[in-house]
């Protein structure tokens, strides 16, 4: 393992930052740590970290072969990853294929109907106020973003939102939604950041319609039904 001592930078509730050598990359750690509604409900999730360091690490890695810019570079041992550091905009971008989850009940639309043209969202990542669901006016008044940064995030989001859905759906996987975060490189460069794993996006057995993400945690399933159900999705996706 990463020898990390004296270089760690930060923590948030599901990861650890670490310095390395060059200043424009970090070391992401993966905790087994698994949180909702605003870190309302947590808990330790045996193996989850190793789990999602991988899913993640097969979906950067298959989203730089489609030339997108993300902050993925290469896994280094099973919990972490070596990434470009980035100054992260404090706002997360939400797509949706499939209504459901916070759209269906703010808009009181039965969860389930297909979307045709999917839906781009903008949240405010601020946990005091519960991460608010806000427009592109707010988020360039808050000073967080310009809109001309934000066009291209929501070009970007749609065009990982098509190369994921295709990828899980040649896997027997519909992807419902998903989350994303983006940052700026030391060139300024918009970069995608974070992770993608069923702990940041909606996905469905393709079959079953089994539910293949956090929401299993969310619903109170047991550990051992949520650990397994990740191991399936690692498993369909790494072949
Ligand atoms: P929502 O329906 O609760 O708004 O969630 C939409 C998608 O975004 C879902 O896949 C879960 C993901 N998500 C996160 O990853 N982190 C969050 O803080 C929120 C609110 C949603
Ligand atoms: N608010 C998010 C959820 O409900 C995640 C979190 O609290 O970290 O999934």
């Amino acid at each position: 393992m990463y020898n990390y001592k004296n270089n760690f930078l930060l923590e948030g509730k599901t990861k650890k930052l670490y310095k390395t050598d060059n200043i424009n990359e970090i070391i992401i750690h993966y905790k087994d740590i698994i949180t909702s509604f605003d870190g309302d409900k947590t808990q330790s999730l045996n193996q989850k970290g190793i789990i999602n360091n991988q899913i993640s690490a097969i979906i950067f890695h298959l989203l730089n072969s489609c030339g997108i810019k993300t902050h993925f570079i290469r896994i280094i041992n099973n919990r972490e990853q070596l990434c470009h550091k980035l100054d992260l905009f404090t706002l997360e971008f939400v797509i949706r294929n499939i209504v459901f989850g916070s759209m269906s009940k703010r808009l009181g639309i039965k969860e389930g109907i297909y979307i045709q043209n999917p839906i781009f969202e903008i949240f405010y990542k601020n946990d005091i106020l519960k991460d608010p669901f806000i427009n592109h006016h707010h988020a360039v008044f808050l000073k967080i973003i310009s809109y001309e940064e934000l066009n291209i995030i929501n070009k970007i989001s749609l065009e990982i939102n098509k190369i994921i859905k295709k990828f899980f759906f040649d896997k027997n996987i519909i992807l419902v939604d998903l989350k994303l975060e983006f940052g700026k490189n030391h060139k300024k460069e918009i970069v995608l950041a974070d992770e993608i794993s069923p702990d940041t996006c909606r996905i469905w057995d393709k079959t079953t319609k089994q539910k293949l993400d956090k929401d299993c945690f969310r619903k109170g399933y047991s550990n051992e039904k949520i650990i397994n159900t990740y191991m399936k999705v690692l498993n369909k996706i790494d072949k």
